[in-house]
């Protein structure tokens, strides 16, 4: 298979363990492993004291994938397979998916495997633009419009990275009720999901919304816990769930044993451990909205409504978003993710509220703008 380049990873690769303030980080302040510990119950504290390191079961931990199938409301164990991450869960789900001559449409500007997984094992794809002037929105008659009789497979993800769109009940509705009666399978990435700003907000998850819907979970955002490496499909077709766990022995087989039985413990305490990254988020978004709104006449955003994430544009006439990070880090060690990373034109950039720095990164950043743009 030949694939281009992850270039929001190859920046990453670049940068992440060489500055001092990420922000744009997509995570949440990664979970101290002693505080999870101390989150254990009898039975997982004993699973963690007697663990012995070999081999795993290839579709996961059956308490682990119990536990998965506990945040869906139609799901059991068995329509749950479990990863190393989110990201070998798509690339495992398009190359049994799809192939030359089938169609898959893609919410776009995104995370890049989305649709380059796709375009890699031969799929036919089109870009579902979103437009900031459309408030990031999904545009459901444009969306119609794209399904061809060739159309296998759509892809949302929602809360969107980079953006923070949510739609609301009844445009989620629309888009379920579009691809079901496509009969197009529809893979809503959810791995920002339990990080909407306000609950009420939260939409019914893909696996139950339709039975040829895919949720996508993983350990790494809400649960801020990158480091496990566990991620999951959820599903009620469990014939695509079977082909999915026999590709799965093409790439990494069974998950890591120590990292299955932390997750465990996570989602068993998961109140606690969300409750701690809706408090991180909900402070920095405090900081953020007062910051926009200081610097309205040279930043814009449309606020976010969920998620860690943001792409605000800078409005500075003649500033190029791309020069003004390049000497932001330089300057404060103070990283943004411009949008041309994401292959996306315009004055955008990735801006990250789930860690713990923040209100020291963003003051940096003001101190510097304020040096720049003023
Ligand atoms: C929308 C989206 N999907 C999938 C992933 C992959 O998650 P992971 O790195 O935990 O595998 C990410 C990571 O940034 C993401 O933002």
């Amino acid at each position: 298979m030949r694939i281009a380049d992850f270039a929001l990873e190859r920046y990453f690769a670049h940068w992440e363990f060489a500055v001092k303030h990420l922000l744009c980080a997509s995570d949440v302040e990664p979970y101290p492993m002693a505080g999870l510990l101390e989150l254990a119950d009898a039975e997982t504290r004993a699973l963690w004291d007697d663990l012995r390191l070999g081999y795993t079961e290839s579709t996961g931990h059956p308490l682990l994938r119990r536990e998965i199938a506990g945040l869906y409301t139609t799901v059991e164990s068995d329509d749950v397979l479990t990863f190393a991450g989110a990201e070998e869960a798509v690339f495992c789900l398009m190359n049994v998916l799809l192939g030359p001559g089938d169609h898959a449409i893609v919410t776009w500007p995104g995370y890049q495997s989305l649709y380059e997984v796709a375009r890699a094992v031969g799929a036919d794809v089109t870009l579902h633009e979103l437009r900031e002037a459309n408030a990031w929105d999904l545009d459901l008659d444009l969306l119609r419009r794209q399904v061809t009789p060739a159309t296998r497979l759509i892809v949302v993800n929602l809360p969107h990275n980079p953006t923070g769109m949510l739609p609301d009940r009844a445009a989620y509705a629309e888009l379920v009720a579009l691809a079901d009666e496509a009969g197009v399978y529809l893979l809503v990435d959810e791995v920002y999901r339990g990080l909407e700003f306000d609950e009420a907000d939260r939409i019914p998850a893909g696996a139950d919304a339709l039975p040829r819907g895919l949720s996508l979970g993983v350990m790494s955002k809400a649960y801020a816990m990158a480091g496990l490496r566990i991620g999951w499909l959820a599903t009620n077709d469990r014939d695509l769930l079977a082909r999915i766990a026999a590709f799965k022995d093409y790439t990494t087989i069974c998950s890591s044993g120590p990292s299955e039985i932390l997750a465990i413990i996570a989602l068993r305490a998961r109140v606690t451990v969300l409750a701690r990254s809706r408090g991180i988020v909900g402070a920095n978004m405090d900081l953020l909205d007062a910051f926009f709104e200081d610097w309205a006449d040279r930043f814009e955003w449309v606020r976010p409504r969920a998620g860690s994430i943001g792409y605000p544009r800078l409005t500075a006439p003649g500033v190029r978003i791309d020069d003004w990070a390049a000497d932001l880090v330089e300057a404060e060690g103070v990283l943004l993710l411009p949008g041309s990373q994401l292959g996306h034109p315009g004055n955008r950039f990735r801006i990250g509220f789930g860690r713990a720095d923040l209100p020291e990164a963003l003051a940096r950043l003001e101190s510097f703008a304020g040096k720049t743009l003023r």
